[in-house]
Order: C-alpha cells, then sequence, then structure tokens
C-alpha cells in the first residue's frame, strides 16, 4: 500500500520544504521507495534536491495542464530510493488557467490524484509538499492524499491560522476525499533553550495531544544550510542534531504507520 501525504500549512516558512525533503531522504534511508512531488511554484523542494527548476524540461505544471504523464516527470535524485516530480515557477499560473479551462470545480480538485494513480505501484511512500495556500494547489494534495502532515514553527502566534486550515482539511473530507486524516501535526524550529518556544510546544501539545509527534526538530544552521548544497541533511551532515531528529521523525512515523515495529532495533526511538 502506498502512503500519500501532504505536507501542508497556509502559513510560509514553517519546514513544509525542509520536512518533505529530509523526512522523505531518511524514509528512502530506511528501505522505502520514496517519491517527493513538489506542487510549490516557489519549487523549493525541487532545487533543495540539488535540480534546477528553470532548466528541467518538464514539470509537475505540464502534468497539472494535461500535457505529460506523472511518470514521464518522476526525476531520480542522488539519494537512492528517493525520487522527485519537479515544480517549476510557472505553476504559479495555474490556479486561473485551470478555472478557466476546466469548468467542473470538483474535476479540477481531481488532477493531482488521478495523475498519481498509475504510478503508484513504484513507492511506498509519496510526499507533497504544498506552497504557503489553501487554494487549488493545495486542495489538490489534500484530495490526492490519505493524510495531512502539518509542520507547525514553535513561535508566536504558531497556533494562529491553525482553525483554517483544519476547517479546510475538513472541507475537502466532505466533499472530495472522505478517507482524509491528519497524519501528525510537527514541531518546527523548536528551541529548548527559549522559554516561549518551550511554551508553545506545550501549547500545542494541549491542544492537539496525540497527533502531535513525539519527535521535536531543533532551530538547526545545519538544516537551514543544505538546501543550497542540493543535498537532504542525512548527506550533508548526518550527525547534526537536525539529521537526527529527521531520523528520528522517520523512525515515529514507520512506526505509527505499522511498518517498523516498536520493538525493532531501529525502532527504539519509540
Ligand atoms: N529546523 C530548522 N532549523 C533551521 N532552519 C530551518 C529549519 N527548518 C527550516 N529551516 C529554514 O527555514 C526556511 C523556511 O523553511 P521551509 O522552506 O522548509 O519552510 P516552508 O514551510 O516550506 O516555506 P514556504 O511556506 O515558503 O514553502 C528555509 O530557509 C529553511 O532552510
Ligand atoms: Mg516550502
Amino acid at each position: 500500500m502506498t502512503r500519500i501525504y501532504a505536507i501542508a500549512n497556509q502559513k510560509g516558512g514553517v519546514g513544509k520544504t525542509t520536512t518533505a525533503v529530509n523526512l522523505g531522504a531518511y524514509l528512502a534511508a530506511a528501505g522505502q521507495r520514496v517519491l517527493i512531488v513538489d506542487i510549490d511554484p516557489q519549487a523549493n523542494a525541487t532545487s533543495s534536491l540539488g535540480l534546477g527548476a528553470s532548466q528541467l524540461p518538464r514539470s509537475i505544471y505540464d502534468v497539472f495542464s494535461g500535457e505529460t504523464e506523472l511518470a514521464d516527470v518522476i526525476t531520480l535524485t542522488n539519494r537512492m530510493r528517493l525520487d522527485i516530480v519537479p515544480s517549476s515557477h510557472a505553476m504559479a499560473a495555474l490556479e486561473t488557467e485551470a478555472v478557466e479551462t476546466i469548468r467542473d470545480p470538483y474535476q479540477r480538485s481531481f488532477l493531482l490524484r488521478n495523475a498519481l494513480t498509475p504510478t503508484l505501484h513504484r513507492y511506498d511512500y509519496i510526499l507533497i509538499d504544498s506552497p504557503p495556500s489553501l487554494g487549488l494547489i493545495t486542495v489538490n494534495a489534500m484530495t490526492a492524499a490519505q493524510g495531512v502532515l502539518i509542520p507547525v514553527q514553535s513561535e508566536y502566534l504558531a497556533l494562529e491560522g491553525l482553525g483554517q486550515l483544519l476547517s479546510t482539511i475538513d472541507k475537502v473530507r466532505r466533499g472530495l476525499n472522505p478517507a482524509l486524516r491528519i497524519v501528525g501535526i510537527l514541531v518546527t524550529m523548536a528551541d529548548m533553550r527559549n522559554k516561549l518556544s518551550r511554551q508553545v510546544e506545550e501549547e500545542i501539545r494541549k491542544y492537539f495531544q496525540d497527533l502531535v509527534f513525539k519527535t521535536v526538530i531543533p532551530r538547526n544552521v545545519r538544516l537551514g544550510e543544505s538546501p543550497s548544497y542540493g543535498e537532504p541533511i542525512n548527506a550533508y551532515a548526518p550527525n547534526s542534531a537536525g539529521a537526527r531528529a529527521y531520523q528520528q521523525l522517520a523512525e515515529e512515523l514507520l512506526i505509527r504507520d505499522g511498518v517498523m515495529s516498536p520493538t525493532s532495533p531501529q525502532g527504539a526511538v519509540a
């Protein structure tokens, strides 16, 4: 069974792309076949994995516009078992174009889901990196996915906007994708020495309880640097605190998903 997770939060800069790339890299390192689907016009996941969005012949845009099959856009990365469907800046126009060309809003929301169907058997995990908005592109991600993984930055006003995100998830569940669930809430960019950061984490846990991953991603300089080297953290700085955190997150997710047993040696973190 392929697990398809949309990584979403309409708040910008909370760690969606960093999570897609590095969680993906550690799931692949753990033996899972992983596809990252970049649907953000900023194409940050694409460039974080060393691909120049402007140099690629095709992107997810061509898939959304019906020009190409998704399989033809899948690109290998330097990491084994980690593939990507790159995005491009052309995606910025998608929303307006799709409204003009596809009259039926229901059909417009299923573009990604339909495009993914023929390639599902090739992957264990598909992680969709969404843009910071709740528009058509993110709705496509939620319609295609079984779950939404929500990174939340541990800072002032972290919870602001989450209500809107949860209500969008609810709307998608009611109208488009009844199986959609929340995979987990991930606290990112945490600074344990900072009282506010600890308080925010506490508040998130109080509110969302077991939905919150035990793993917390610390603020870590190496995580911020690795995209400019075009490598995920397990290649760029495998001994950094950021690397350890994403490895632990991958293990926690594999255990939650029943792929890895909590008693297996690698699962000791649980
Ligand atoms: N744990 C971390 N420690 C330090 N820097 C981080 C961490 N996580 C992400 N960053 C950096 O913070 C910035 C925002 O992160 P990222 O791009 O992952 O967020 P995003 O939610 O995808 O943003 P957008 O909404 O623009 O797509 C990036 O420069 C990234 O390298
Ligand atoms: Mg991003």
